[in-house]
């Protein structure tokens, strides 16, 4: 890929071009890219390269000349690639349009600044417009090495086996999924614990997950667009539901959706450390009966709804402590909980390590929770 840049600053470009992986593929020959100074072509014998706008209007204009001249000068066999000018104007870049432009043999990049460049040069020398954002910079040069750098990373060889461009954000349609380093835990913050346990199709699945929830959540026009098979479209439904929960109920804390799957079955289990369990096993009643035994992850925060007697309020106040598990069976979505809320509509609480019992909430106001036999709601 050869790429040639004209700009009246060229010394604000070369940085960035003698630096890390750009560095290395120029190089090594994979990329070429030459600075262009526009300032050499003036035929103004103060060398200036700008002037007053007609019409009037604050600042300076480039002038057709130097730019026309420094073209003309570079590319004296013609031009076969594509001739960017890089403005406010022109369409904004997207990775869509660095897979076009990394599909050219060539590049130039033409980099204003002051108030831009004459008309008439960019009528006769440019095949197209670019803008690297709706903001206004006070030069080209930036809006060129953005294009440099991403076109560069499709180049082949380009990027090292160990930076491929292909799990990317926009290159699957999405945001990418977070990322973790050593070590797993850092100042009591962990790495979730799915990417630890090597199981590569969980870790596909929790990644697939990620990147779906944070472009629903901040750029959920890309879905419009994003091919998706129909465990995505599930998966979305879910969240969808999920952010529809979450603004109706402050305070849950979602787990991810594998969880959920794996709930009420074994996941359960994991959730009470081994340790603890002896102590979180609490007896519990409804009225007189006793009814068998809850986790130490369920609160109280529900019981005296649900309790009948005296004693079962008690044991519950006494004896259950934050967090308790929250699982809404319709969307299969799994929350941990802290605190007293409004039960969400449809949700049940699911308990008990063995699963033997069930307590069941159904949300709807004037049906209690109850218990259940068995983990199916
Ligand atoms: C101050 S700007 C000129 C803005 C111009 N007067 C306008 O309102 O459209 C100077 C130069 O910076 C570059 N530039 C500014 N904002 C840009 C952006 N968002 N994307 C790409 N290039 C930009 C262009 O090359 C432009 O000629």
């Amino acid at each position: 890929m050869r790429i040639k840049v004209f700009t009246l600053f060229p010394e604000m470009l070369r940085p960035m071009l003698g630096a890390s992986i750009l560095g290395r593929a120029i190089a090594a020959g994979l990329l070429q890219v030459e600075l262009i100074d526009i300032r050499d072509y003036t035929l103004d014998k103060h060398r200036s390269t700008d002037d007053y706008p007609f019409g009037g209007g604050a600042g300076m204009v480039m002038a057709a000349q130097p730019v026309i001249d420094a073209i003309a000068a570079n590319t004296p066999e013609g031009f076969h690639g594509r001739r960017v000018y890089l403005s406010p104007r022109g369409r904004t870049l997207n990775q869509k349009i660095v897979e076009e432009l990394a599909r050219e043999d060539e590049l130039m990049l033409l980099c204003g600044h002051y108030e831009g460049v004459d008309q008439r040069a960019l009528d006769s020398v440019i095949d197209e417009e670019l803008s690297i954002g709706d903001y206004v910079l006070t030069g080209g040069e930036l809006g060129a090495l953005v294009v440099i750098d991403s076109v560069a990373r499709l180049v082949p060889g380009v990027l090292g086996s160990d930076e491929s461009s292909e799990d990317e954000s926009f290159t699957t349609g999405l945001l990418e999924y977070p990322q973790y380093t050593r070590p797993a835990d850092f100042r009591g913050m962990q790495v979730p614990e799915v990417l630890l346990g090597g199981n590569h199709a969980d870790i596909t699945a929790w990644r697939r997950e990620q990147s779906l929830d944070l472009t629903l959540k901040r750029r959920p026009e890309l879905l419009e667009t994003a091919p998706l098979t129909d465990a995505d479209r599930d998966m979305l439904a879910r969240l969808r539901r999920a952010r529809e929960v979450e603004a109706a109920t402050p305070g849950l804390e979602r787990l991810d959706l594998l969880a959920a799957d794996r709930f009420p079955r074994a996941w359960f289990c994991a959730f009470v450390p081994e340790a603890n369990r002896k102590a979180a096993k609490k007896q519990c009643f409804s009225g007189r009966r006793h009814v068998g035994y809850l986790w130490q992850a369920f609160s109280m925060g529900f019981m005296p709804d649900f309790a009948e007697g005296e004693d079962a309020r008690t044991a519950w106040q006494e004896g259950f402590a934050e967090p308790y598990l929250l699982y809404l069976p319709g969307a299969r979505l799994l929350y941990r909980v802290r605190g007293q809320i409004e039960l969400p509509e449809g949700c049940c609480l699911l308990a008990d390590a063995a699963l033997t019992r069930t307590l069941v909430h159904t949300g709807r106001p004037g049906k209690g929770p109850y218990f259940a036999r068995s983990g199916k709601v």
